[in-house]
Formats: C-alpha cells, structure tokens, sequence
C-alpha cells in the first residue's frame, strides 16, 4: 500500500506519493505514517490510500491529518535590503509558487528586486512559435508591480532551455548553417521572440540579460559553438543586442556569464565586448552569475573583473550568485555545520568587496531565496547543497550574518603546521623567514590585515616573527602573543615578557617588526600542538586584528586560540635562471646547477633515490632528474605505484595543508607517460626522459603562473615558490610500491598538503 496526496491551487492538480509502496500482510497492521512539507500554496487537498496492486480488501483505522503551520520567518532581524541600500539593490531568483506564505514574506523583507529563476526563459514564453504563453511571467511582473520591485529580465539568447523548434525548419529538420533561408528565418525567429518579450515588461524590468553563456574561451573565436553561432554566425548577438534596444524602454541592456572572474573566460568575455562596443551595439553592462563556492574562487579575481569592464565604460551586475559548501562537482557527502560558518565568512568577503566597488556594481542578484529551492539541490549532482542566505526553513544561516554583521559569525580556530630549525640567533635577520608564508591577522568585521606573522619552533622555544604596517606609532599600539597559558605583550613603551621570554623590535620602512623567542612552557617535539594567538592594536586606526580570536575578545576564551603544530625541518634550496631544452640531456645550463636528493624515505627505508637540479625562466620551473634505480617497472596500473618522479609546486608559496588553485602534482614515470594532481595538467608540462645505466632521467619544463616576468624584480624581493621531488620506486617489479623517497616531505603527505614542501628561490 501506499499514500498519495492530490493536491490542487486554482484547478491545477498535482499528485505527490508521501508514503511509497509498503509491503501490507494479510492479518497485521501496518503504520503507514508521514510527514509532508508543502513548497506551494494548496486550496484543495485529497488523500489516497492505494493497492500497489490488485484489488485486495483492506482495513483502515486510526486515520489522522494534522496541519503543522510552518515556521514564520524571522521578522526581527535587518532587512537586507535596507542593509545594502547605501551600496546597491540586492535581489533573488523566484518561482511564481513563491509568490504567497512565507516566501513571499521572505522576499519582502529582504529583497527590493527579482529574477525569474526559469518564467522568462523561451521555453516557458514562446513554447511554439508564435504561440506565447505569459502566464508565469505575467505572475511575477504582476506581483512587481504590486509591491514597488523592480525586475532584472532573465533571459533571451541562451543555448539551453529554448525549445526544439527554434533551430528546425517547419517539417521539423534542422536549420542549416550556410543556408541563407535558415539564417534570416531564425533571425526573424530572434527579432519577433525578443521584440514581444521585453516590450511586454519594459515598464517594470531595469536591465535585461540579452545574451547568455555565450562565451567559450576554449574556442578559437571565444564564443560558444551554439545553434545561434553555427546558423547565423558571430553577429547574432550583434543583432540580439539590435533587437533588444529597438523596445527595452531605456532598460540596460546586459551580457551575463559564468566564470567571468577566471582569467581565460575573462579575456574572452572583454575580447567580445570590446569588439560590440567597437561596432556601437548597444550594450550596458556585463553580467556576472557568480556561481562560486567556499574556496574558490579568490577575491581579488573578482575584483580585476569588476575593474576591467568598468574601466571599459560598462555596468556591473552580479546576476545569479550561490556559494555552493561543495568545492567539486562530485562530492555528495553532506556538509558538516563548520562549512557554512565558512561560507558565512566567503559571503562577508566578497559582500565586503562589492561594498568597496558599490561605485561600480548596479545590483547583486543571489540564485533563490532560500536553500530548499535553490538549483545546486540538483545540480550538477543532487545533493544537499546549502548556497544562500536563508535554510530551508527559511531561517537566517550564518551566510546572511557574513552580510549583515560578520561579528555574529562563530570563530574558526585558525591551525599552522610550524617548521621545525635547527638554529636561530636572536634579532639577527634570517633570510629563511622570507621562505615561510605569512600568515594575516584579521577582524572578522574588516577585510585586509596590516599585519602578519611567521613562526618557527625549536627545542621548548616558538620564534616568532611579526610584521606591523603602522604609519603612524602612538602609545596604545601594541603586540599582544598568546602561547599556550601565557601572555607576552609587546608595547611602545617596551616589552613585558615573563618566563625568559626575549624580544627585539625593529623599525620597517612600513612600520615594525618584533622578533620574539617564546618559551612553549614544555619539551616540543614533531606532532606537539600548542594554543597560540597574536593580536596587533593600532591606536591610529583604533582597530584590533588577530590570528585567530577574530572578533578580538578582551579575554581570549581558550576556545578562540588558534593551534599550532609542529613539524620537521623546511629544505631551502635554490634555482638558477636559464632555459634548457627539454630532452633528457643534461644541457650546459645544468652543470651550473646545484643539486638536492631526495633522501627520506616515506615509504620503506630503502630503494630508488633522485639527484635533481633546477632552473627557471619568466614562464617555466625546470626540472633534471637523475634516478638511480636498477630495476625497471610500471607493472601496477595504479600510476602512483610505478617507478616515477613526482614533482610539487605551491606557486605562491602559501603552504596550504589543502590544494589550492596554484598547487600542482606532476607525475613522469621512466617512461615519460605523465599523470597529474591538483591544478596540473598535459598543457602545461613538457617532459622527456632516458634510460641510463643506473636507472633514468627525467627532464621537465612545467610552466608556472606565478613566477616574476623580469630577474631585477628578484634584487629587491625574494621570491620563494613551495617545492618538492619525490620517486617512487616498484622494487620487486611486480605492481607494487616499495619505497617512496622526498627531498622534504616526512609524511608523504605532498598529494594533499603543501605544508610539508620545501621551498626554492629564484636566484636573479
Ligand atoms: C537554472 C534554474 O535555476 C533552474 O531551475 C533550471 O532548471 C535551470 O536553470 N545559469 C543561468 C540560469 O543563467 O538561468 C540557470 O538557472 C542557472 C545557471
């Protein structure tokens, strides 16, 4: 038996199965119990108890139906549109079913424009030709003009939901490309679809997104390979733009696309542009979906993009904007509550930006109210994806707080893998410092940091190194260290250290640094863990950044420190500039170049090792590996387990105990047949290699985003990239993994984390 539920709103029926088909024997009761959230207002409901099949009799008792209200939105928070008003309009993404209840007083509250998330669209306006259907549009607009919102026109050129017959001739055969017929009737298709649609709403839409997606950066021309391109050619969107301004009422006329912040696209995106402004089409501003997620991608991308097209005369508009908690498209494990206090913090960031740029951003558009009816439920995978402001039960996450007042947001302890040296001398500048990453003190009401710190440990000590960018010093300024129980404070007036604590500060052109030899208060050792925090008072700014205890509490709660952990020494080494050819022979350039081996063995104690040198040029790290190994083998079918030569860039050096966009996993086996992780890829290695009598030489030219265009840069910068070689070695030749050997890495943890790399400096 099952139950199903008909339920009916102005004489549309639906039917929905509540309970599905449950096994019922003959003689025993069987609870068949649910419970049913409506999305949609109903005005008639009916329920029925039915056979999976036959026509058996069958008992029902103890019927019940009880109606649980839903929860009513918060009413006592900031509404976000308010919020925003000093900035630019905020809106959402809405379905004609959201138009009444709770979400409908959702959007009230919050937003002060909307979207068609789908009504819009050709398939659901012109379904046949000539044939249009309004109904669903004309319910939003309505509703617009009702309550004083204004509408962003989404969409009329786009490659996907246009309806079939679109792009077929009248005995539904496929328009040609090539065949001039085809071309003005779809033109004419274009012209009279584009010229009903946005003359019905000219009165109440402000911007309209005439074209799409449309543009491919993987394509030679930059444009997608569309029907729309392939039957018309590149001036369809010339036309689309044509069109669109002969009746938009004075409405921006838009250009929207995904990925516009990712450099390729970019550069795509601002080739076709330039080229409509060129020709005096009609365009106003550039869409951006920012479909992003909680790592991806950087701010500043977001703001050279933003810089880019504004600076080109054009508006900006973030059109569809969800911060998916999943950062592949394949991960369907459900997000743990951390995550989206994570995401809260991704929203304040890029909110924070679209603050700073108010100047030129129009409006921000985020893809649905609330995360029960956003489109990541089922895309590109269904699972329990959770991008917007609103739960599903339309309550607040922490992602509207990232917007509204980031200081609501939870603390995330921050966590650094601490390398170990083996030396130190008070004061004296180590260039080795410039070899570790940074890491920024914040506020998590503020973007940017005035200050960061490095630290090392060794024996019972920490040193830690801070850099404060103060212009101006004044009484009040202060460092204040937290190590473990302990409290050290640094102030203008001198230091106030306790349990041999010791301490210099020195003058930056940009302010001051202290250096500090911190007792840990225990023996340290490889694993150990200590609560640690710094906090920089400015007493110019009057502002307070920390580490870690982000909201600046007076009283750091234990809770709010942050961890570090110790781990073993960081290899520094360095390359030559030079560019050999890459062929597995050892050109003169090598002989110039110093060599590391890699030495610790991760796996095994003993087996094939590595002597490797390095160079680099303005685009490229190059790599000479020698391998001695005497027996040769790719048995396994597993890449890892072959007898190879990987090698790890961190570009910039950030030492993340995640992969990042610029961390990269090169695999070459004697073989030369390559494999990849992180952000590695065939288009940007070239490797050879070469048997030798004591095993085999891999060679590699691997190009790098980061490295600096000119060598002068390097004599005023250092410039360190995160690096590491490891080879892995099939012993017995028979598909399995004997030993594995590093230049730095102890954990074999290099696939996953760059904490554990070493580091290489361009030598000018
Ligand atoms: C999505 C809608 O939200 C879904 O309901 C629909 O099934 C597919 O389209 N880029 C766009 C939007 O420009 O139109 C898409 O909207 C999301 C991606």
């Amino acid at each position: 038996m099952r139950i199903s539920l008909q339920a009916g709103l102005a004489g549309v029926t639906n039917f929905y199965t509540v309970v599905g088909n449950t096994p019922v024997t003959d003689g025993n009761w069987v609870n068949l119990e649910t419970e049913y959230t409506f999305g949609i207002d109903v005005d008639q409901l009916s329920l029925y108890i039915e056979s999976d099949a036959g026509t058996s009799s069958f008992y029902v008792d103890d019927f019940q139906l009880t109606y649980i209200p839903p929860i009513p939105i918060q009413t006592n928070i900031p509404n976000l549109k308010d919020v925003l008003a000093p900035y630019f309009s905020i809106g959402t993404a809405i379905e004609p079913e959201q138009l009444s209840g709770e979400y409908q007083d959702l959007l009230l509250k919050h937003f002060s424009q909307f979207t068609a998330g789908n009504a819009m669209k050709w398939d659901a306006t012109e379904p046949t030709e000539g044939n249009f259907n309004f109904t669903r549009a004309d319910q939003l607009a309505n509703f617009a003009r009702a309550h004083g919102l204004r509408m962003r026109g989404h969409t009329m050129i786009w490659y996907s939901q246009v309806p079939a017959w679109v792009f077929q001739d009248s005995s539904g055969n496929p328009l040609q490309p090539g065949n001039s017929a085809h071309r003005a009737l779809l033109l004419a298709r274009m012209q009279n679809h584009i010229h009903t649609v946005i003359a019905r709403y000219a009165d109440i839409v402000d911007s309209w997104d005439v074209v799409n997606e449309v543009i491919d950066e993987s394509q030679p021309n930059g444009l997608r390979n569309s029907p729309w391109l392939q039957i018309i050619g590149p001036e369809y969107i010339d036309y689309a733009f044509q069109y669109a301004s002969e009746v938009a009422n004075g409405a921006a006329l838009f250009i929207n696309d995904y990925n516009t912040y990712q450099p390729a696209k970019r550069a795509a995106l601002q080739t076709e542009v330039q080229g409509l402004i060129n020709r005096h089409i009609p365009i106003n501003g550039v869409g951006h979906q920012m479909h992003v997620n909680i790592a991806y991608p950087a701010i500043s991308d977001v703001q050279q993009t933003l810089q880019l097209f504004a600076g080109m005369g054009l508006m900006n508009e973030v059109t569809e904007m969800d911060v998916s908690v999943y950062t592949d498209s394949t991960t369907t494990t459900e997000p743990d509550p951390q995550t989206l206090i994570t995401q809260g913090y991704r929203y304040r960031d890029f909110f924070n930006l679209f603050r700073q740029q108010h100047d030129i951003i129009n409006s921000v558009t985020v893809w649905g109210l609330s995360d029960d009816v956003s489109w990541l439920k089922t895309f590109p995978v269904t699972r329990d994806d959770k991008p917007l402001f609103f739960d599903e039960t339309l309550q607040a996450k922490p992602a509207y707080w990232g917007v509204v007042d980031p200081s609501q947001l939870p603390i995330i302890p921050q966590k650094l893998n601490v390398t170990h040296v083996k030396s130190w001398l008070v004061g004296t500048f180590e260039p080795f410092w410039d070899a570790l990453a940074p890491q920024p003190l914040t506020s998590a009401n503020q973007n940017g940091s005035w200050a960061q710190f490095r630290a090392v440990w060794k024996g019972d000590k920490v040193y830690v190194y801070a850099e404060v960018t103060e212009k101006t010093l004044k009484v009040g300024d202060a460092l204040d260290i937290y190590v473990g129980t302990q409290h050290f404070k640094y102030t203008k007036l001198g230091l106030s250290l306790a349990n041999g604590a010791q301490a210099i500060s020195l003058p930056t052109k940009s302010g001051y640094a202290v250096f500090a030899v911190l007792p840990a208060g225990q023996t340290l050792a490889i694993g150990s863990t200590l609560p640690f925090d710094i906090r920089a008072t400015s007493a110019a700014l009057n502002q307070q950044i920390s580490w870690s205890d982000t909201h600046n509490q007076q009283d750091v709660r234990s809770a709010n420190l942050g961890v570090l952990s110790m781990i073993s020494d960081k290899q520094v080494t360095n390359a030559l500039h030079g560019t050999p050819v890459v062929d597995a022979n050892e050109d003169k350039i090598w002989k110039l170049a110093g060599a590391i081996q890699t030495k610790t063995f991760v796996l095994g104690s003993s087996g094939a090792t590595a002597r490797v040198r390095m160079l680099w040029d303005s685009g490229h790290i190059y790599v000479y590996a020698e391998v001695t190994d005497p027996l040769l083998s790719k048995a396994s079918a597993n890449a890892y387990e072959q007898d190879s030569v990987e090698i790890f860039i961190d570009g910039n050096n950030g030492q993340t105990t995640t992969y990042q966009s610029d961390d990269a996993q090169y695999r070459i086996n004697f073989a030369n047949e390559q494999s990849f992780g992180g952000a590695a890829s065939a288009d940007k290695i070239q490797s050879a290699t070469r048997i030798t009598k004591t095993g085999y030489v891999v060679e590699a030219a691997i190009a790098v985003d980061s490295l600096p265009a000119t060598r002068k840069n390097l004599l005023l910068q250092p410039k360190f990239i995160g690096f590491d070689v490891q080879v892995n070695d099939d012993g017995a030749g028979t598909g399995t993994r004997t030993s594995v050997a590093t230049w730095n890495d102890t954990v074999g943890n290099n696939y996953m984390d760059t904490s554990h790399f070493g580091a290489l400096q361009l030598l000018p």
